[in-house]
């Protein structure tokens, strides 16, 4: 018995097309990866990195969870990031959030959501670190916007401050970090301005001699 039929018919009018105009793309890319970039991303269905920037398979790394955090200590998102940036050697890291980010949403409300609230502190935090200028709006969806793009911006640096990125500026590979934000309700990007290219960008406690 075959289940979901209908995305296996999809699946092979898909690969029949690239093969038409492209006989050889998927023996290519069976051979070698070669992307250039590292998607950091939330897991949101609406999201699709590939698709919002025109992509196909093999140009894009990626690592999505909950609202696009990067925690010191999570094995998942540094192991993707040290095979991202050793091995494949990108050339850049894409942090991409969005407005309307469900996770960002509940980290800023007081209700116990299970499980999920062990993830959604991490935010929290980020909120702590910016509640000044967040509570200086009174209206909840600027908040929720300005902390949208306040989470990215921290885990862009979250990003720069992993060994797996200083060791790689150190060595002369040249890394760029992006910080990111889509909006589901217009399909566009907007750059946060935060490009971070190397190590004097960032805050010293952070430098690894
Ligand atoms: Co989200």
């Amino acid at each position: 018995m075959q289940v979901l039929k209908h995305l296996f018919d999809t699946n092979r009018e898909w690969a029949t097309k690239i093969k038409e105009s492209n006989p050889e793309f998927f023996l290519q890319l069976s051979n070698q990866q070669t992307p250039e970039y590292l998607w950091i991303g939330c897991s949101d269905s609406r999201v699709s990195e590939n698709l919002l920037v025109g992509k196909m398979p093999g140009e894009i790394f990626v690592h999505r969870n909950i609202a696009n955090v990067v925690v010191h200590s999570d094995l998942n998102c540094l192991s993707v990031m040290q095979f991202a940036v050793e091995v494949l050697k990108v050339k850049h890291i894409i942090v991409c959030g969005h407005y309307g980010c469900g996770g960002i949403k509940a980290a800023m409300d007081n209700q116990e959501h299970g499980l999920i609230d062990n993830w959604l502190r991490h935010i929290k935090d980020v909120y702590r670190y910016h509640q000044s200028r967040i509570d200086s709006f009174q209206n909840n969806e600027d908040k929720f916007n300005l902390l949208c793009e306040l989470n990215v911006i921290e885990q862009v640096a979250n990003v720069c401050h992993t060994t797996i990125v200083q060791n790689a500026w150190k060595s002369g590979h040249e890394l760029v970090i992006h910080g990111w934000i889509y909006s589901i309700e217009t399909g566009l990007l907007k750059d946060l301005n935060v490009c971070i290219t190397n190590r004097s960008e960032i805050s010293k406690v952070h430098q690894i001699e």
